[in-house]
């Protein structure tokens, strides 16, 4: 199995003997159908960072984000009163589920890449008529092989199984051992919002790639807003946001053997609305200067590191980029004060 984009990678698999396919395994209680392990090399992050830090604008890819700590503190960020999201689309999941178990139908093949919040893919689960199989798809080996391990235990009759990998990156999925059945991205969460326009179409694209005439992608979309509730969204009271900043810097102090001074810098979050979206960024009090991996920077007073984008949409701009990545809009829901959106799209059947 390969990345379709980039050079042929063994696969390293947990059923088998390293670096080969995944084969079935037998199914058991809680255990994975399969693991198929694609994990970046190490040497990505600490290159991307310093590409990054190394830009007129300095940046940090904001996937870094979520090792174990920043997945905690992301956790943590969905149940804030703020950040109305998470509680928005769960309720919207729940007031959707039969039209979903109609549009999909029995035996669906749901794949989820990203997978992170197991409540959400619980509720698509329940909603759905006896679906064959479940994949989660992470960046974190570790996060996904217990996410879906958990689903394995609690659905016994599921096919259950993980791949390790960066989500952007498409992968071959005929060399996984799916079950047939309709195939249903589940991509929840308004992560789409984090990627530039441009970003946003090509993983839509990727998306798509998984899906065949008559499949279909579930996906959360944030919608436009005033900028208070915004700003006050991604800059909670409590703080948090500001601490899953934070903790790339020790990402980079501990594992990129960076020596940043954390007291030196400040959170702030803006909203765009020019651009349609909140920017994140670590602010420097001061001069200060640093070093990451052996190379030396300086960050002048007021001089930001931007570390997220998240882009808000009206439907009709989220439906075009949709339609421009080859997936045809066929329903859109929103709770009644039009704060987030749901989307089914699908791969048209030729004419
Ligand atoms: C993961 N993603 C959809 C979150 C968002 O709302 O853009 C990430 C986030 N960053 C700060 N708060 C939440």
């Amino acid at each position: 199995m390969r990345r379709v984009c980039c050079a042929a990678r063994a696969l390293k698999t947990e059923a088998t003997d390293r670096n080969s396919m995944p084969d079935a395994i037998p199914p058991s209680e809680g255990a994975l159908a399969f693991f198929a392990d694609l994990q970046p090399p190490a040497g990505d992050f600490c290159a991307d960072v310093l590409r990054g830090l190394s830009k007129p604008q300095k940046t940090l890819d904001a996937k870094y984000f979520y090792d174990q700590a920043g997945s905690e503190l992301f956790d943590a960020i969905t149940r804030l009163p703020e950040y109305y999201l998470t509680r928005t689309e769960l309720a919207l999941l729940d007031a959707i589920g039969p039209r979903l178990r109609q549009q999909v139908g029995p035996g669906a093949v749901v794949l989820e890449p990203g997978a992170g919040s197991s409540v959400k893919i619980r509720k698509l689960i329940d909603a759905l008529d006896e679906p064959a199989a479940y994949v989660g798809m992470d960046i974190s080996g570790d996060h996904v092989k217990s996410a879906c391990a958990s689903i394995a235990a609690d659905y016994p009759g599921l096919t259950v199984g993980a791949v390790c990998h960066d989500f952007t990156q498409a992968i071959d999925l005929s060399e996984l051992p799916l079950p047939e059945g309709k195939r249903v991205v589940f991509f929840p969460g308004s992560t789409i919002g984090n990627f530039e326009l441009i970003d946003a179409q090509a993983l839509l694209s990727v998306l798509r790639g998984y899906l065949r005439p008559g499949d279909g992608l579930l996906i959360g979309v944030d919608l436009r807003k005033d900028g208070a509730t915004l700003e006050a969204a991604y800059d909670d009271a409590q703080g948090v946001t500001a601490q899953f900043n934070f903790n790339l810097i020790r990402r980079l102090n501990e594992e990129l053997d960076g020596d940043i001074d954390p007291s030196a810098l400040v959170y702030r979050a803006h909203w765009n609305p020019y651009r349609s979206r909140v920017e994140m960024y670590l602010q420097a009090l001061r001069d200060v200067s640093f070093t990451v991996a052996g190379q030396a920077f300086t960050l002048r007073e007021h001089e930001t590191i931007h570390t997220e984008n998240s882009h808000k949409f009206t439907i009709a701009v989220f439906q075009d980029l949709a339609r421009r990545a080859g997936l045809a809009p066929v329903d859109v829901w929103t709770d009644p004060a039009e704060a987030f959106s749901l989307h089914w799209l699908e791969v048209r059947r030729e004419a």
